[in-house]
């Protein structure tokens, strides 16, 4: 994938920049015609413009998309000109005294400005070869964010439905549709040969990232997408196999396997196969089931979000997310516990530079609110892998440890920056480092067990991952002993 802006490829960065670069704008304002929503069912309502810019569809007649959170309205969304949106909160959702949507849009003030709305909104595009086969095929007028919204916003990460004023009381009830045998359709092609699952499915929901993946609901072992302008939650993510990047699938189970076992609250994850192709189901952290058996939604923001940072920034080289500015949102975010949420995070960093996930960027941290709409924490980790397996992926990690991003190059002065950077001290960043070792090397046997029983056929890609991590365990052993040893001088 490459850096900066784009075609992002599987999610992560790669050495090499292959497609469109140019502006964010460019990017976003390609000039496509007309889009896929019965706009007629919209339009029959009449809503008249409000003047908050010119109006992306229905060329004036529709001026506002609402914004719920689960089922209540929280806000409305305008278009703005170059391609901006402005939001709004409802008197409704002020006057109750409920939460933001993100950190970054407080609800002291009602409306927000178009470079803060636009960044939050932005993130919740996914990215990537399926934004692109969603644009190839989707004609859009001049404001593609907001139309993409328009078209694709019911289900999107965390507890937001965005749709055109008035879906609310046209969509049916509650309502899925099987589509169990179009995805084996679709996993039993080759992966060159098979459109992104999204556009396969003609799905109308955005869940960022770029890996190719979608949002489902599934029950009994059957895989269902909400019904045509329904905003039925979906409850897992599906994330299929590359050519590109072979057991990537196999990769991501295991990175989050062993995550889980040395004590990391992770998103819980299982492989299944369909038309002998293993797919990693995740369950989504952002769904909750009440006692009567509905599903609700839990929402969350990613970092990118919360800082006010659109996706196209969200590498620490872009001037993203860094350790430093995560750890500071952490500690200043009101969230429940923050000082183990940080320690996890910490936790997490460490890990993931032994396990070499140099895609741990803005939009791979999240916080998630609780239903009750009081509180929040660190959302689990999720999007966890080894990328350093993958010779022709970026190797530079997405947040610096201390002022280095080459495995080989961080040593213990970086390891001390970092403590300063994550505000622990050197005893404790060295002590945490040794613990995190200890299990790693405890647990790694088991969870390389249990994925080669999954697939043989990956003993060679996992002989290599475990070669890579005893290397970055005896490089971080050294450069642990010298910060101890110093620290105690
Ligand atoms: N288990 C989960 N539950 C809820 N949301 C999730 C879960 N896993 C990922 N997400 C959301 O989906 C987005 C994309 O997922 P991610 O695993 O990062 O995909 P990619 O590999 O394409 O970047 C994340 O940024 C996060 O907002
Ligand atoms: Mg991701």
């Amino acid at each position: 994938m490459c850096r900066g802006e784009g075609r992002h490829y599987v999610g992560m960065r790669k050495m090499v920049t292959i497609g469109l670069t140019g502006s964010i704008r460019n990017i976003f304002t390609a000039k496509e015609s007309g889009p896929s929503v019965p706009w007629s069912i919209f339009l029959a309502k009449g809503e008249p413009t409000t003047g908050h810019g010119q109006c992306a569809q229905g060329k004036g007649l529709m001026s506002r998309l609402t914004v719920s959170w689960d089922e209540r309205l929280v806000g409305y969304l305008y278009p703005e000109e170059d391609n901006l949106v402005v939001f709004e909160y409802a008197d409704s959702w002020l006057s109750q005294g409920f939460t933001a949507i993100s950190l970054s849009l407080p609800t002291e003030m009602k409306k927000h400005g178009p470079e803060r709305s636009t960044n939050f909104f932005r993130n919740l595009l996914i990215e990537g070869p399926a934004y692109w086969a969603i644009m190839d095929k989707t004609s859009f007028d001049d404001n593609v964010l907001y139309d993409y919204l328009t078209t694709y916003g019911l289900d999107c990460a965390g507890a937001l439905s965005i749709g055109p004023e008035g879906w609310e009381d046209l969509r049916p009830a509650s309502a899925y549709r099987d589509v169990t045998d179009q995805l084996e359709a679709l996993a039993a092609k080759s992966f060159k040969d098979r459109p992104p699952l999204l556009k396969g499915l003609g799905a109308k929901l955005s869940i960022a990232g770029a890996q190719d993946k979608i949002p489902l609901y599934t029950k009994n072992d059957r895989f269902y997408l909400p019904e045509d302008g329904s905003n039925s939650p979906t409850t897992i993510i599906m994330k299929i196999q590359s050519d590109n990047y072979k057991f990537l699938v196999e990769n991501e189970y295991f990175c989050l396997n062993l995550a889980d076992s040395i004590g990391l609250s992770v998103t819980k994850s299982k492989i299944i196969t369909i038309e002998n192709t293993n797919v990693l189901i995740l369950e989504r952290y952002d769904r909750a089931k009440t006692e009567d058996g509905t599903i609700i939604r839990l929402h969350q923001e990613d970092f990118c979000q919360a800082l006010n940072i659109s996706p196209q920034r969200k590498y620490e080289e872009q001037n993203g997310p860094n350790f430093k500015k995560c750890t500071d949102l952490i500690l200043n975010s009101q969230l429940n516990n923050k000082y183990l949420d940080l320690e996890n995070f910490i936790k997490a960093s460490i890990f993931n530079y032994i396990i070499g996930n140099c895609d741990a960027h803005g939009k791979n941290y999240s916080i998630i609110y609780d239903n009750k709409l009081t509180g929040k924490r660190l959302a689990p980790f999720y999007d966890i892998l080894s990328t350093l397996s993958y010779p022709n992926l970026d190797n530079n990690f997405a947040m610096k440890y201390g002022d280095k991003n080459k495995l080989y190059k961080i040593k213990s002065e970086e390891w001390i920056k970092f403590a300063n950077d994550v505000r622990i001290s050197t005893v404790d960043i060295s002590m945490t480092i040794k613990n995190i070792i200890k299990d790693i090397l405890n647990k790694v046997d088991c969870c390389l067990n249990e994925i080669l029983i999954i697939n043989r056929s990956a003993d060679i890609f996992f002989d290599s991952l475990y070669k890579n991590i005893c290397k970055s365990i005896f490089m971080l052993e050294k450069e642990a002993e010298t910060i101890g040893l110093n620290a105690r001088k």
